[in-house]
């Protein structure tokens, strides 16, 4: 198996017949040597070298991962600007919104740069190059290598390689497995750390439609916002700074006006997270039955609780809603994930494979010693359920369910400093803590998590395993009766972590006794033992899952030679092509693949959390104020369908045209192929994207800060 990823594509691609063009995301410097003359065929203009050099620049120095690569974003200006999602930037706007200043209602626009907005932690990372490093990884490693000693061979080669890359540019350096560790590429980037919010509409434009038409089609949502990257004064990574300097690319994507039609060659580079397409019928109902089902009944309980404090003001709607939007937003595909995998008979599909897969194996003698196994092993891993249904639901309903055991852990470290005596320490670990109280509390309400604390905590007693109930919970039931409200209040009227003030006497003399006492710092603690003996329990079913993973894909790849292989997404960067196209979603319909602002007012209603209008949109539509951005057709195109192969982490990503140019930016995935990040859908797949030209009238038309459109390359 130590087939360079390399050579094991090249095969493939001389055997290349039936790629779909839709699917896949592929690795952007291999694409010389695997999409190129499928992407020409398909209307593409550029070459490999212009979509991927290091020699030179090209498009995918205009591509970031923003956040670690949560989102995609780009460059757009000479001067650093980048454009995004709203729903990436909503964090910065909803941290920057206050009563007075609601951007998230009223939108923002700097109108000079002294006005844009520092976002400390917000972080902007571009590729500097990538390279197959498979064979120096594997180099030491032999068929016949038990597990432990391979992953420590494995170790051993990826801290040498990264240590040789690291050279002296200060770029970062990191190895990442992909097709389950049997390929592995180095990726050298850089950080910039310092990225300001230049420009966001309101809400009812940015999120409009809100979670009603979340992971649906059609849309007629204005999803962008727009950052500067900026640098010191020569040119590098820097914290923020006043005397820092806007940024300057590479290179950055020139916008062009003159929009999409159908069959359009489209392609799109970012980041996306995570697909696990090479997983097999059992691990798919895993993700349904326990995943996705715990996920759905945990936030089910702790969404309906911040609605409802979330329609009682202004400021309750400010401080929950990024809460709100980041929780609501696996929840709905987690939903829709679960309809697709039924309707579409993902299991049944996988089945098929592992059928065929079997047979394949049991063919020559050579191929049942390597693979024969393979399966039963993954299988056996996942025969137990209880400890993966407790650990589930650790997460989903204790440790990221309300928020006060995790604000309490960010205790712990001072707890251990307190049991010393080392002055200067016990300080350093209580200012570290008081610097977090400010944005912690800014966004917090006690009463809210403390129904959420009641609420979740019973659910958690009513569906995990009794050997997985934490320790705490014997008090409850003593107590107070089995009545989880009742202890929620308790632990709220008492505890220091719900209250800024209470924090604030403790932190001025912090006590280990206090905190050895606080009923949510003890709860917390408990959890956390749980946790451990969850773990615990967990190693011992699934710890070869690893390795007969990798092995299933090594075998799938071996006996797919004559397919197009691509690696699952890592949160690497990866580019998808294909075509603009509207599709069928159910017997009878055929969904359009563009949409256009006369349906943005139809869908429009007063006063709707979802489906809010700004007037004085509708007034400029009336009024039919389109400027340059119309089509040729004389309406304003809001946002296009196209069949890219794009998961979460792409949210951002440019859509780019044949010629390079931006056409615009993948924000979603569609309801009808909600199963598509395990099997991707050919007929019913599709790409969300705001048309670029909606993106342009919304901030020249709309909210005057032209000023920005002429920093672009626009393209007529
Ligand atoms: N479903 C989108 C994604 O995961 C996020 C859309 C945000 N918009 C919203 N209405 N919640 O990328």
């Amino acid at each position: 198996m130590k087939n360079s990823f390399l050579a094991l594509l090249v095969c493939v691609f001389l055997f290349n017949v039936n790629v779909n063009a839709d699917e896949g995301m592929w690795l952007p410097s291999l694409v010389g040597k695997l999409n190129i003359q499928k992407m020409s065929s398909l209307g593409c203009n550029l070459t490999a070298e212009q979509i991927y050099s290091i020699n030179h620049s090209s498009l995918k120095d205009a591509v970031v991962a923003l956040d670690h690569g949560s989102c995609t974003a780009e460059m757009i200006s000479p001067d650093g600007l980048l454009l995004t999602n709203h729903h990436c930037g909503f964090g910065e706007i909803q941290a920057h919104s206050s009563v007075e200043h609601d951007y998230l209602r009223d939108g923002f626009w700097a109108m000079k740069r002294e006005d844009e907005l520092s976002n400390p932690g917000k972080i902007v990372t571009f590729l500097v190059r990538m390279e197959d490093v498979t064979d120096q990884v594997l180099k030491n490693v032999t068929g016949d290598m038990d597990d432990q000693t391979r992953s420590a061979k494995v170790h051993e080669a990826t801290a040498r390689i990264e240590k040789e890359a690291k050279g002296v540019n200060g770029y970062e350096v990191r190895v990442r497995s992909l097709f389950e560790s049997n390929s592995y590429f180095l990726f050298v980037s850089q950080t910039f750390k310092d990225v300001r919010l230049v420009g966001t509409p309101p809400q009812s434009i940015g999120k409009f439609g809100g979670e009603s038409d979340n992971w649906m089609w059609p849309r007629h949502t204005g999803d962008f916002s727009m950052f500067r990257v900026y640098c010191s004064p020569e040119g590098k990574p820097a914290e923020y700074s006043p005397q820092n300097v806007p940024y300057h690319p590479k290179h950055f994507l020139p916008i062009s006006l003159n929009g999409v039609g159908k069959n359009d060659f489209t392609m799109v580079m970012g980041y996306p997270g995570t697909t696990t397409r090479y997983r097999t019928s059992n691990e798919v109902k895993y993700t349904m039955e326990v995943v996705n089902e715990v996920r759905i009944a945990a936030r089910d309980a702790k969404l309906s609780i911040i609605k409802e404090y979330m329609a009682s003001s202004q400021k309750a709607r400010i401080q929950y809603a990024s809460k709100f939007a980041r929780s609501s937003n696996y929840y709905k595909y987690s939903i829709g994930q679960n309809k697709g995998l039924t309707a579409l008979n993902v299991i049944g599909k996988k089945q098929a494979i592992e059928k065929d897969f079997l047979k394949w194996v049991n063919l020559t003698p050579g191929t049942t010693a390597k693979y024969g196994h393979v399966l039963d092993s993954i299988n056996a891993a996942f025969t137990s359920r209880d400890e993966k249904i407790a650990l589930e639901y650790t997460r989903e309903a204790l440790l990221r369910g309300a928020e006060i055991f995790g604000f309490a852990a960010k205790a712990s470290s001072l707890n251990e400093v307190l049991k010393g005596s080392d002055n200067e320490k016990i300080k350093l670990a209580a200012a570290d803590l008081r610097s977090s109280l400010d944005e912690y509390f800014k966004d917090y309400d006690s009463d809210t998590d403390q129904k959420i604390v009641g609420s979740l905590l019973k659910l958690y007693s009513q569906k995990v395993n009794q050997k997985y109930i934490p320790g705490f919970f014997g008090e409850i039931q003593s107590k107070y009766k089995g009545d989880f409200d009742a202890y929620s209040r308790k632990m709220f009227s008492k505890t220091i972590f719900a209250d800024k003030g209470r924090m604030e006497s403790f932190l001025n003399k912090p006590s280990g006794k206090v905190l050895e006492k606080d009923m949510a710092f003890v709860a917390m603690r408990s959890i956390y033992e749980t946790i451990s003996v969850i773990s615990g329990d967990l190693r011992k079913t699934t710890s070869r899952l690893d390795k007969a993973r990798r092995i299933f894909v090594a075998g799938l790849n071996e006996m797919n030679n004559d397919k197009s292989v691509y690696p699952d997404a890592n949160s690497t960067m990866r580019l998808t092509y294909g075509i603009v196209d509207g599709y069928a979603p159910r017997d009878a319909m055929y969904y359009d693949y563009f949409t256009t602002l006369k349906g943005y007012t139809e869908k429009g209603i007063r006063g709707d959390v979802d489906f809010d209008y700004p007037q004085r949109l509708v007034d400029m539509y009336q009024a039919h104020d389109l400027g340059q951005y119309a089509d040729k057709d004389g309406t304003l195109h809001t946002c296009f369908t196209s069949n890219n192969d794009i998961t979460g982490g792409n949210s951002g990503s440019p859509v780019i045209n044949g010629n390079g140019e931006l056409v615009g930016i993948a924000f979603d995935g569609n309801w009808e192929a909600m199963s598509g990040d395990i099997a991707y859908e050919p007929e019913l797949q599709k790409c969300i994207n705001v048309d670029i030209r909606f993106v342009l009238w919304t901030i020249d038309k709309f909210a005057g800060a032209g000023h920005l459109v002429n920093e672009m390359k626009v393209i007529r």
